[in-house]
C-alpha cells in the first residue's frame, strides 16, 4: 500500500496549475489581506477598550444607507480612490440576507449572469421578507456610526448590523454575532479602470497582462476582482465548497494553524489527471456553497460567483468580535474566519442563518431549485468501462449479468464507440445495429448510456462541425475566430452555449430523429466538459476567450460544465412527448447542476486511499446540494485487488449515484471474472442495492422538496455531539442507515464504530443490537460489511431478486420497523411511476408511516393532499394491486403472538411469527396484504 500512496502523491502534475502565487489577483489579495492583519495586530488596536476595528480602507460613505422596500441601499468607497461601490442587502423570507456589491457607475457593465443560469426562475421571483417585517435604526457611540435592521429571522429576533468605519456587516440571532463580513478588513474590490500609457504600462502584479508557463492571459479589462473576509462566530467547522480532497471538515489554509494547507481552496473546474487526496487544488465541478456547524446551530454562505474563486479558511479564536458586540466579555469564541477571492463578475453572497440543518436547506432550496426526481433506474446499478467494445461485448455483459443473477440497469459506451470520436455517431464496423442492441437489453429493463463530449472535431464532413461552425456557434478566441485546441479527437473546437441559440440547436442534436442509432432506452454521459483542452492553459480555455455578449471565458467558467449538462438535459426531456425524465451524467458542475443530473468524481485510482477519499468527496457534495454523485467503483486508474475491488462494491452501494468504471488500459473487471467468494460478496451487495431502492427513492423526493442531503455526514444526524462534527468515514444515508465502510486492505485490522446518541442500532443484516452512545470494533471478514439501521425509524424495501429496477415495478414491498429506545419508529414511503412528470400532479403515493404501542400505521401524508386529485386517484387506482408482503418489526421487547390487520372497516388476524431473544426479538408479520396506497394498521398483540 505505501508503494501505491506514494505512486498517487508523485502522479499529479501539479507543474499544469496554478497556485494562488501563480495566479495574479489571488496573490493581490492574499497579500493585501496580510498586509491588514499585520496592522490588526498592533498595540491599540487589539484589546483597547474602543470598538474594535480593522484596518480596511473601505467605509461607508456617510448619509449614503436608506431601506428601500426588502433591500438597505449604501455606497461604501476606498478612502484614497474616490470610486463608490453600491452595496445592496436584500432581506428574504426566512432570514436569508443577500449582499451585492460592484461599482455605482461601471466603467462597463460586469458579468452578472450567474443568479440567471443558478438560481430559481432566473432570480426573478424571489421569496422577498415584506417590508413592513424590516425596522432600520441608526446609533452613534464613541464616533462609530452603526445601522441596524431588526426582521424575524427563522423563528429567531435576527438583526443586521452594519459599521461605517470601516464598514462591516454581522449578522446576529437573538443578539448573538453568527456570520461578520469584513470584521478582519479583508475587503477589496478592484474597480474598473482605463488601462494606463506607457508600452506594457500596469502591467506590473499581472492586472492587464499574465503569463502562465507558455500561455499569456490578455486580461484587456484589466484588474476587476475582489474579495471579502466572511467569519463564522462561535464554529469551529465549516464544509462544502467541493470539489476537493480535503476531509469533510474543511482544513485550514492559513493563519499558522498545523497540518493545515498553505494553499487556498481552489473553485476553478479542471481536469486534473490523476488528482491526489488531501489537497485544496481545484477538480472537475465548483459549488461555492459553505456551511458551518456548531452543537447549537448551522448556518450556510452562498459565494454567487462562475468566475475563478480561491477561498482562505482559519480557526481562530474572536475576540475583538466577542468584546465588540459583549463588552465584559473574555472574548475568544472560536471562529472560522474565512476570506474568498474571485476574479471577476459582481459581488453576491447570500447568508442562511439556520438555525437548523433543516432550515439552512430549506433557505437554500427557496433560492436555487434542487435535485429533481430521477428516473428509478438511474438509482440502479450502472456498468461502465472504458471501452465496451463493441455490440457482442455488450450483449456478453448483459448475458453474464443475468447469469451470474446479478441485477444491473445501464450499460454505459464511452468514447471508443463513436465514429472516431465525432460524438452522436457510432463505430459502424463495431455497432452495426445499435438500436436492435437496445431493444435486445431493453427486454429485460436494461439501458445504454453513450458518452457525448464537448468537444467537436473540426471536420467538414462532419454535420455538427460544419452545421456550428455556419451558424457561428463556436466559442471565439480574443480575435474573434472559431477557437481550436486539442482534445480526443484532434483538432476540435467548443459549441457556444451561453448563445442560446446554441444551446437550444445543440440540444435537439439529442432527439431521436437527429441522433441516429438512438432509442428512448439511450441515455447521457457529459464528460471534459469543464471544458478540458489539451493544449489550453490549466489543460482548459484561455480566459479571454468571447463567449456571446462578448464576455469572457474568465467570466463564466465555472458555468460551462452545467450549461453542457443542461442542453443534453433539455434535449433528452423534449425529445418525446410526453416528456420522460432524463438521465445525464457530468464531469464538471456548479451550484444548480444538480437540476439536471448526476455527477461523479471524476478519475479517481484504484487504491485504498482512494476508497476512503471517496467518503468525504461524495459527503462535501451532499453537504453543497450536489446530491445524485459517486465516485467511480473499483477506482478509474490501475488495477485493484479482487479485495479492494469488493470492498469498493460493498462501499459503493451506498453511493447516491453507483457506477463501476475503469480505464481503457486496466484489466477486465467485471464481478464474475473476480471469481469465488468475490463473486458472491458482490452479488450480494449489489441486491442489498436493489433491495433497498424504495428508501433511495424516498430520499431523493425528500431532497427533490426540501434539499436535504441524501448521502449525509454524521454531524447532521446527530447535531449536538461535537465527536462526530469531524467524522468522514462513517456516514448516514438518509436518517435510517449508519454506513462505516471497511477502507483497509488488512482483515485482521479492527474497525472502530460510533453508535451515537441514547438511541438503538441493529445489525443491517443479522439485526444484532446495539445500544448507544456506544464505541465498538468489530472484526470484519470480508463477507462482513459494517451497516446498521438506527432505532426508531422504518426502511421500506422489495426483496424479490429481479433483473433490473423496471422489473421490480410491480412487485410488493417489506417493510421494516426498527424500535427505538421509546418503543418507537417512523418513516416515509414514497412511489411513483419512476419516469414521467406525473408526479408534479399529483400520481404518486406518500405515505407517512409510524410504529407506536405496538401498532404499525400508514396514513397518507401531508404532501399527498396537495395534489391533483384525479391524477392521485388514478395512480392510486393503477397501484391498488401492490401490496405489503411481509412486515418485520425489530427490537420489540416481548416476543408477541399475532397481529390484526385493519384495512376499509375490515379486520383480520394473522399469526405472528417471532424469534429472538425476550429483550431483543424479531417479529415477522407475513402477507399482511394491505395495499400500498391505502390506510390501515397492523397491532401487534
Ligand atoms: C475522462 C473521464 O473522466 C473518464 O471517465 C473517461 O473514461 C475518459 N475521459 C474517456 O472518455
Amino acid at each position: 500500500m505505501a508503494l501505491l500512496l506514494a505512486q498517487a502523491v508523485d502522479a499529479v502534475k501539479r507543474e499544469d496549475f496554478k497556485t494562488c502565487e501563480q495566479s495574479a489577483f489571488c496573490l493581490r489579495h492574499r497579500q493585501f489581506a496580510e498586509g491588514i492583519a499585520e496592522t490588526a495586530q498592533q498595540p491599540g488596536l487589539v484589546g483597547s477598550d474602543q470598538p474594535l476595528r480593522s484596518a480596511s480602507p473601505y467605509s461607508v460613505v456617510p448619509g449614503s444607507v436608506r431601506l428601500d422596500r426588502h433591500t438597505l441601499l449604501a455606497l461604501v468607497e476606498h478612502k484614497d480612490d474616490g470610486v463608490p461601490l453600491k452595496f445592496e442587502l436584500t432581506f428574504l423570507a426566512g432570514g436569508t440576507v443577500r449582499v451585492r456589491a460592484q461599482e455605482e457607475a461601471p466603467l462597463a457593465p460586469r458579468f452578472d449572469d450567474t443568479q440567471r443560469h443558478t438560481l430559481r426562475d432566473e432570480g426573478s421571483a424571489l421569496p422577498y421578507a415584506s417590508p413592513e417585517s424590516l425596522q432600520l435604526s441608526s446609533t452613534t457611540a464613541n464616533g462609530a456610526v452603526v445601522h441596524t435592521v431588526n426582521f424575524t429571522g427563522e423563528a429567531a429576533a435576527s438583526s443586521v448590523r452594519i459599521t461605517e468605519q470601516p464598514w462591516s456587516l454581522t449578522y446576529l440571532r437573538n443578539d448573538k454575532p453568527v456570520v461578520q463580513l469584513n470584521s478582519k478588513g479583508f475587503f477589496k474590490f478592484e474597480h474598473l479602470r482605463k488601462r494606463p500609457d506607457g508600452d506594457d504600462a500596469g502591467s506590473a502584479d499581472g492586472e492587464w497582462e499574465e503569463t502562465f508557463r507558455t500561455w499569456t492571459d490578455s486580461k484587456p479589462r484589466g484588474p476587476e476582482s475582489f474579495g471579502l473576509d466572511i467569519s463564522f462566530v462561535g464554529f469551529e467547522h465549516v464544509y462544502g465548497i467541493p470539489e476537493h480532497t480535503s476531509p469533510l471538515s474543511l482544513k485550514p489554509t492559513r493563519g499558522g494553524d498545523k497540518g493545515g494547507y498553505d494553499q487556498p481552496y481552489r473553485l476553478y473546474n479542471l481536469d486534473v489527471f490523476e488528482y491526489e487526496i488531501d489537497n485544496p487544488m481545484a477538480l472537475y465541478g465548483s459549488i461555492p456553497l459553505m456551511l458551518a456547524h456548531s452543537a447549537e446551530a448551522t448556518v450556510g454562505v452562498l459565494w454567487l460567483n462562475a468566475a475563478e474563486t480561491w477561498v482562505d479558511v482559519a480557526h481562530e479564536k474572536s475576540s475583538f468580535i466577542g468584546s465588540f458586540f459583549r463588552r465584559g466579555s473574555a472574548g475568544g469564541e472560536p471562529t472560522v474566519s474565512t476570506h474568498w477571492i474571485s476574479e471577476s463578475g459582481v459581488l453576491d453572497v447570500f447568508l442562511f442563518p439556520g438555525p437548523s440543518v433543516a432550515d439552512t436547506y430549506r433557505q437554500y432550496a427557496a433560492i436555487v431549485e434542487q435535485t429533481p426526481l430521477p428516473r428509478d433506474f438511474a438509482l440502479g446499478y450502472h456498468q461502465s468501462r472504458w471501452n465496451y467494445l463493441d455490440e457482442a461485448d455488450v450483449l456478453t455483459i448483459n448475458d453474464k449479468m443475468h447469469e451470474h443473477d446479478i441485477p444491473y440497469d445501464v450499460v454505459w459506451l464511452d468514447i471508443e464507440h463513436t465514429d472516431g470520436k465525432r460524438y452522436f455517431t457510432w463505430d459502424g464496423a463495431k455497432f452495426p445495429n445499435p438500436v436492435a442492441m437496445q431493444e435486445r437489453l431493453g427486454r429485460d429493463g436494461h439501458r445504454v448510456v453513450t458518452v457525448v463530449d464537448p468537444h467537436v472535431k473540426r471536420d467538414t464532413s462532419y454535420s455538427v462541425w460544419s452545421e456550428a461552425n455556419e451558424r457561428g456557434f463556436f466559442a471565439r478566441t480574443k480575435d474573434g475566430s472559431s477557437l481550436q485546441g486539442w482534445c480526443w479527437p484532434g483538432d476540435s473546437s467548443w459549441v457556444d452555449l451561453f448563445n442560446p441559440d446554441a444551446a437550444a440547436w445543440f440540444s435537439e442534436l439529442y432527439h431521436l430523429d437527429r441522433y441516429n442509432g438512438s432509442t428512448r432506452n439511450l441515455f447521457i454521459w457529459n464528460d471534459m466538459n469543464e471544458p478540458a483542452i489539451f493544449n489550453g492553459p490549466e489543460i482548459t480555455m484561455d480566459k479571454d476567450a468571447l463567449h456571446d455578449g462578448g464576455w469572457e471565458h474568465r467570466d463564466v467558467h465555472n458555468l460551462y460544465g452545467m450549461l453542457y449538462h443542461k442542453a443534453a438535459a433539455d434535449g433528452l426531456r423534449t425529445r418525446e412527448s410526453p416528456s420522460l425524465r432524463p438521465f445525464v451524467l457530468s464531469r464538471s458542475y456548479f451550484a444548480g447542476s444538480q437540476r439536471y443530473g448526476a455527477v461523479w468524481t471524476g478519475d479517481n485510482t484504484a487504491d485504498w486511499e482512494h476508497l476512503r477519499a471517496s467518503v468525504p468527496m461524495v459527503l462535501s457534495n451532499n453537504v453543497a446540494g450536489m446530491h445524485f454523485v459517486g465516485a467511480d467503483v473499483g477506482g478509474f486508474f490501475g488495477n485493484p485487488d479482487a479485495t479492494l475491488l469488493t470492498r469498493w462494491y460493498q462501499l459503493g452501494i451506498w453511493y447516491p449515484f453507483f457506477r463501476a468504471h475503469a480505464h481503457i488500459d486496466t484489466k477486465r473487471r467485471e464481478p464474475w471474472l473476480l471469481g469465488e467468494p468475490y463473486l458472491t460478496h458482490i452479488r450480494e451487495a449489489v441486491r442489498e442495492r436493489y433491495r433497498l431502492l424504495p428508501y433511495w427513492y424516498t430520499l431523493f423526493r425528500e431532497a427533490s422538496l426540501t434539499g436535504m442531503p441524501i448521502a449525509r455526514p454524521m454531524w447532521m444526524e446527530f447535531p449536538a455531539e461535537k465527536g462526530l462534527f469531524a467524522e468522514d468515514r462513517a456516514f448516514m444515508v438518509g436518517p435510517a442507515i449508519m454506513v462505516v465502510p471497511v477502507t483497509d486492505s488488512d482483515a485482521m485490522l479492527p474497525v472502530d464504530v460510533v453508535f451515537p446518541q441514547q438511541e438503538n442500532w441493529y445489525d443491517l443484516h443479522t439485526h444484532e443490537l446495539y445500544v448507544g452512545p456506544a464505541r465498538r470494533q468489530f472484526s470484519v471478514g470480508l463477507a462482513d460489511t459494517l451497516v446498521f439501521a438506527r432505532g426508531g425509524s422504518i426502511v421500506p424495501t422489495r426483496e424479490r431478486h429481479r433483473r433490473s429496477t423496471a422489473l421490480m415495478r410491480r412487485d410488493p414491498f417489506t417493510l421494516y420497523v426498527y424500535v427505538g429506545r421509546a418503543g418507537t419508529a417512523a418513516g416515509k414511503l414514497y412511489v411513483d411511476d419512476g419516469e414521467s412528470y406525473g408526479y408534479a400532479s399529483g400520481a404518486f403515493i406518500e405515505r407517512d408511516l409510524s410504529f407506536a404501542n405496538a401498532t404499525l400505521v400508514s396514513r397518507p401524508s401531508a404532501r399527498t393532499a396537495a395534489g391533483a386529485a384525479a391524477a392521485q386517484a388514478s395512480f392510486a387506482a393503477s397501484m391498488s394491486g401492490i401490496r405489503v408482503e411481509r412486515v418485520v418489526v425489530v427490537g420489540l421487547r416481548n416476543p408477541l403472538t399475532q397481529a390484526t390487520v385493519r384495512e376499509g372497516g375490515e379486520e383480520r388476524t394473522i399469526d405472528l411469527h417471532c424469534g429472538g431473544s425476550q429483550v431483543d426479538a424479531e417479529c415477522v408479520v407475513r402477507d399482511p396484504a394491505v395495499r400500498i396506497g391505502g390506510d390501515w394498521e397492523i397491532a401487534l398483540a
